[in-house]
């Protein structure tokens, strides 16, 4: 479709002294490889491949929308991250960024550990042959059912969040005759430069139990006079998607902190910290995320000052990276349906998903890029808006984007850096059929968690 026939939104000029938006990259055809993953690349065609694959054939044989991910993208970044931080220190990848069974398999392979945060993925790591040892157990509200499952598995630690659950844990495990190693998760009261939702440190919110009033200091004597319970450590997790290493800094401190009190007060010296997950991803071009050989040493280096200031023997760290490891280790591809071009604003480019698979912009305001990929063009960038075919005017996937002009219905688009909260947090709004997540690596693909279908629908409906 040529642009006359089709015209394409205000020009990047205009859009420009509006200053809302960052300029179309001078090329559209060159994929930014911060934003997308190891393998892919543009074939002598101008389509995009991943893993050898062209999209072409990729959407030919399963469709869209569907999340491709590159598997050895994602097994070089557990490698990454468990090289970081060396045998001194131990890796948990957290599921809730995404999980099925083959990644567990992936990551038993590579060496990380897992944190579940609920009976679910509990079920899926244990089905998948993770060893319960390697198994951290997070949540607010875990039930009863779940904390039995997770005693009598055997798993390596539970991160406790209230002073309920530390009865509770403790009766369990007695109850099974073990003693169940835990770890107490505290409120730093860090602000973290993060969307309120996905900030986690601040005290007015659900998760951990504060430092600051003596009330982290009060689990950690009730855990210690427990008999089911082996206090290994204490936990912090300031948020998500964070860029700056200060907060992860403070939180750090504040953690040693507490393990210098506690020796005080009990004699004891906790051998364990985790600073939990949060580190941010790049899901367009200004985002410059730390690599994890800077992250580890950040944190270590912090971890290993305060240990000496306060005496106290450095402890073993443990992080929970989910978005950094799968983040960017998917794309999302997307057919593109209608164009609608609202002359003087922006064109809306409709696409065969959205919100139910990608609910992460309504949500949270997040952004992504986006880019033509079933081949290039050289017409001029139209400022675009990639909207979902759910009935919400929310339903949005990217919210300012360039795509050249000439896009026309029947061109795959793909949206970079899906791999995490995009798959997990999807539904099926509207009936829309959760799409499938496909691995590709080294020239071949195969389905990891199967598209959904109508017949799924009608199953889980019982009349
Ligand atoms: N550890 C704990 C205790 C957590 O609560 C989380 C995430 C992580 C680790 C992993 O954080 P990550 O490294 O993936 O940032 N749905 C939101 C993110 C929610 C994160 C919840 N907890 C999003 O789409 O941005």
């Amino acid at each position: 479709m040529s642009r006359s026939a089709h015209p394409a939104g205000p020009r990047h000029a205009d859009v420009l002294t509006e200053g809302h938006y960052s300029a179309p990259a001078a090329d559209l055809n060159v994929l930014d490889e911060k934003v997308w993953s190891r393998t892919v690349t543009r074939d002598a065609d101008g389509a995009l491949t991943v893993g050898g694959i062209a999209v072409a054939r990729l959407a030919e044989e399963f469709g869209t929308p569907a999340y491709f991910l590159d598997e050895s993208d994602f097994r070089a970044r557990c490698r990454a991250w468990s090289e970081a931080f060396g045998p001194d220190a131990d890796v948990f990848y957290a599921g809730k960024a995404f999980l099925s069974r083959a990644v567990v398999r992936w990551l038993k392979e590579e060496g990380l550990n897992l944190d579940v945060c609920s009976g679910g993925e509990l079920t899926t790591a244990l089905d998948a042959g993770m060893p319960a040892e390697r198994i951290a157990f997070h949540g607010n509200n875990k039930t009863v059912a779940e904390i039995e499952r997770a005693v009598e598995a055997g798993i390596g630690r539970i991160v406790l969040d209230s002073f309920q659950e530390i009865v509770r844990v403790a009766h369990i495990a007695q109850r099974h005759g073990v003693r169940q190693r835990v770890q107490i998760r505290v409120t730093v009261g860090v602000e973290a430069h993060t969307h309120e939702f996905i900030a986690t440190a601040h005290e007015d919110q659900k998760f951990g139990i504060a430092l600051a009033d003596g009330q982290a200091a009060e689990a950690v004597r009730r855990a210690l006079s427990l008999d089911g319970l082996d206090l290994i450590g204490v936990h912090s997790h300031i948020g998500s998607q964070i860029f700056d290493m200060a907060g992860f800094e403070v939180s750090a401190r504040r953690v040693v902190q507490l393990l210098a009190e506690i020796r005080d007060e009990h004699g004891v010296e906790l051998p364990e910290i985790d600073l939990g997950g949060g580190l941010g991803i790049a899901y367009t071009s200004e985002d410059d995320p730390r690599e994890p050989h800077e992250i580890a040493k950040a944190l270590s280096d912090i971890v290993t000052r305060e240990c000496e200031a306060a005496k106290l023997r450095t402890p073993r760290i443990s992080v929970e990276p989910g978005r950094a490891i799968v983040g960017p280790t998917a794309f999302t591809l997307y057919e593109v349906g209608t164009i609608k071009p609202l002359e003087g604003l922006r064109t809306y480019v409709s696409v065969d998903g959205g919100m139910s698979d990608n609910i992460r912009t309504a949500l949270y305001d997040a952004e992504y890029s986006v880019a033509l990929v079933s081949r290039t063009s050289d017409a001029e960038p139209m400022l675009v808006r990639v909207v979902g075919k759910h009935c919400e005017s929310g339903d949005i996937v990217v919210k300012d984007a360039f795509l050249p002009a000439d896009l026309a219905p029947g061109d795959l688009i793909a949206v970079p850096a899906t791999g995490a909260y995009c798959r997990s947090m999807a539904s099926n709004y509207n009936h829309a059929l959760r799409p499938p997540v496909v691995a590709v690596r080294d020239g071949e693909a195969r389905v990891i968690v199967r598209r959904e279908t109508e017949e799924d629908l009608l199953r889980l409906d019982v009349g």
